[in-house]
């Protein structure tokens, strides 16, 4: 059985991983860490270990998987594109530094390291419809920057020094549990939060936008399954293109107004984050994973959409 330390686990991602990974692997094996306890993720601080661990403090995050007999890393802990925009220099620490630690540590521990990169990898010079797997990567953007690096961090430390390193590259993530963490494509979050509560969202990001996206549920299973992929018919490693559906707000609105037929949409476009989502692609090719180790989402808009609303419902008390 797998020991797994989750890096980030408070966030939007590992927050609902965790608790996913300690139902298949066992409470005891999934260690989930943050660099420090947030209100209001008791589920998940309480429900199994849980270590204090900033990924940039290199001897802490050793000492940390030496104790817990940790042989395989999820790291999630990350500055993200509309954060990143606005501190460069803690998202250059946090997604460079940090990840450069996380994979020492696994080359020295013998650990499998498992990194996200995102569609923020991609920039204005590439093909932005049906985005190739291997294709012009010059993102415009420092979380763009660090994601590249990134995948060609975790591709050296497989062929130099044979750590088992895998990831995908997402595209931005819907789900109700816990809030995102101040990415571009968090407006496809907020509207539906905004249409229970006040049948009416002004988006930041401007009509006619597409970007990829995907529901949580999928992000999850991609995760799971590309780490117990077969590494044998694995040619990319550590940059998959993953998608499961592209939309921009107008469509997203559509679907919304399906269920709530008094849904206005209108628009409050900020500049920042409207560069950054010109910058990343239309749509990806997703075939390499599909080829390679299965992938095959399960939501669509329609689905995702009638699921967010109903969970949301719960949720805020509706
Ligand atoms: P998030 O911002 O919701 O969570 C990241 C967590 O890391 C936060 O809880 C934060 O407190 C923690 N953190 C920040 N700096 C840290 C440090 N130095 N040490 C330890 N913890 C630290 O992010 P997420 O959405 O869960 O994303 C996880 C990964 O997936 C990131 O690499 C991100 O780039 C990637 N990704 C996410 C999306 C998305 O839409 N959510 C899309 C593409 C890629
Ligand atoms: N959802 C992420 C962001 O917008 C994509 O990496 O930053």
């Amino acid at each position: 059985m797998r020991k797994i330390l989750v890096a980030g686990a408070l966030g939007q991602i590992g927050s609902e991983l965790t608790m996913g990974l300690r139902e298949v692997y066992g409470v005891d094996n999934v260690i989930a860490s943050s660099r420090s306890a947030k209100a209001g993720l008791e589920k998940v601080i309480e429900s199994g270990p849980f270590e204090v661990v900033d990924i940039t403090d290199g001897k802490k995050l050793h000492e940390v998987v030496k104790k817990n007999k940790v042989d395989t890393i999820i790291n999630l802990a990350a500055v993200l594109s509309a954060v990143g925009e606005k501190y460069p220099d803690r998202a250059w620490d946090v997604n460079m530094n940090g990840l450069y630690n996380i994979l020492e540590v696994g080359r020295q521990e013998n650990c499998s390291v498992f990194t996200p990169s995102s569609i923020a990898a991609f920039g204005p010079s590439t093909p932005p419809d049906n985005t190739p797997q291997d294709t012009i990567q010059r993102p415009n953007t420092m979380y763009g920057v660090t994601k590249v690096a990134g995948e060609l961090l975790c591709d050296y430390y497989y062929t130099k020094y044979g750590v088992d390193t895998r990831g995908v590259r997402f595209p931005g993530l819907i789900s109700y549990e816990t809030l995102p963490g101040g990415g571009t494509t968090d407006y496809a979050v907020e509207i539906y939060y905004e249409a229970l509560k006040n049948k009416k969202y002004a988006s930041f990001i401007a009509k006619g936008t597409k970007m990829d996206m995907m529901y949580m549920p999928d992000a999850l299973n991609a995760i799971t399954q590309l780490l117990e992929a077969d590494p044998d018919k694995l040619i990319h490693r550590n940059a998959f293109n993953v998608t499961a559906m592209s939309f921009d707000p107008e469509e997203i609105a559509a679907s919304i107004k399906k269920h709530i037929p008094e849904f206005e949409l209108s628009y409050d476009v900020d500049k920042v984050k409207q560069a950054i989502a010109d910058s990343w692609p239309n749509s990806l090719d997703d075939s390499a994973a599909k080829e390679q180790w299965g992938w095959n989402p399960e939501y669509n808009l329609e689905t995702m959409t009638k699921d967010m609303l109903e969970k949301l419902t719960i949720k805020l008390g509706l």
